[in-house]
């Protein structure tokens, strides 16, 4: 590859910033003085440095965020703050996305990465890929016959029909059920839309799993981490 698309990948500025870098400091292969940056470099077998300090290449980047209520899960947007704005500027520079959506008003779970495969193994509706959500719910009682019908697999009132989905009570009163709903599927408001479906409304939405990765209890909202090794085995491994 590059040495100006590697520098830029491993967060070193954008590709002007890279060219002035090149110039202003000392950039290395194999402890050569490189200044243009259309050189090509091998990162498994050459070692480049910038400045003496050698410069680490991932090809691939796994964050867990823990996503807040009043972002959008997109790249960008002229209106609204993304879920790319709570990033780091050099986290952002190594252009990870989210792995498919929640909506603004969700919370919970979002993958980001750069790895545009195992995006597309998780999110492809034959892998079956389990999204566990945690939901309050108004407008009537979740019962035996509601949690049913979940399991048959809902048709939703534009006439879409859903798969079969899991659905558990954990508390409920009068006026709101709080339930853990586990479903395969990822269309465009697909929990509201399946409660909607059985006259409820979903008041609060927030995702704790998919597949095998869990939202980590310990980050706080808005704030987010590397995957661990064990979470990136565990979750290329089932999908
Ligand atoms: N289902 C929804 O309705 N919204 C989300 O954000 C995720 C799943």
């Amino acid at each position: 590859m590059r040495l100006d698309k590697l520098l830029a990948h491993c967060g070193y500025g954008s590709r002007k910033e890279i060219k002035a870098l090149l110039k202003k400091q000392t950039v290395t292969i194999d402890d050569k003085r490189i200044k243009d940056g259309k050189q090509q470099v091998d990162p498994e077998t050459e070692s480049v440095a910038v400045d003496g300090k050698e410069v680490h290449y991932q090809a691939y980047y796994y964050w867990m965020l823990h996503k807040p209520a009043g972002v959008i899960s997109a790249t960008e947007d002229a209106h609204t703050r993304t879920v790319l704005d709570l990033l780091a500027p050099d986290d952002r520079l190594l252009s990870p996305f989210p792995v498919g959506r929640l909506d603004k008003d969700t919370e919970g779970l979002l993958l980001l990465t750069n790895d545009g495969e195992l995006a597309h193994q998780l999110l492809s509706p034959k892998h079956h890929v389990d999204k566990r959500y945690l939901a309050r719910v108004a407008g009537g009682q979740v019962t035996l016959e509601t949690i049913q019908q979940f399991a048959d697999g809902l048709t939703l009132l534009d006439g879409y029909q859903a798969m079969p989905a899991r659905l558990a009570v954990l508390k409920q009163t009068e006026a709101e059920n709080e339930v853990e709903i586990i479903i395969q599927e990822g269309k465009f408001h697909q929990v509201k839309r399946m409660f909607e479906a059985v006259g409820m409304k979903v008041t609060y939405l927030k995702r704790l799993q998919m597949g095998s990765l869990q939202l980590d209890a310990n980050l706080p909202l808005g704030a987010y981490r590397p995957l661990t090794a064990e979470e990136l085995a565990a979750l290329k491994g089932m999908s």
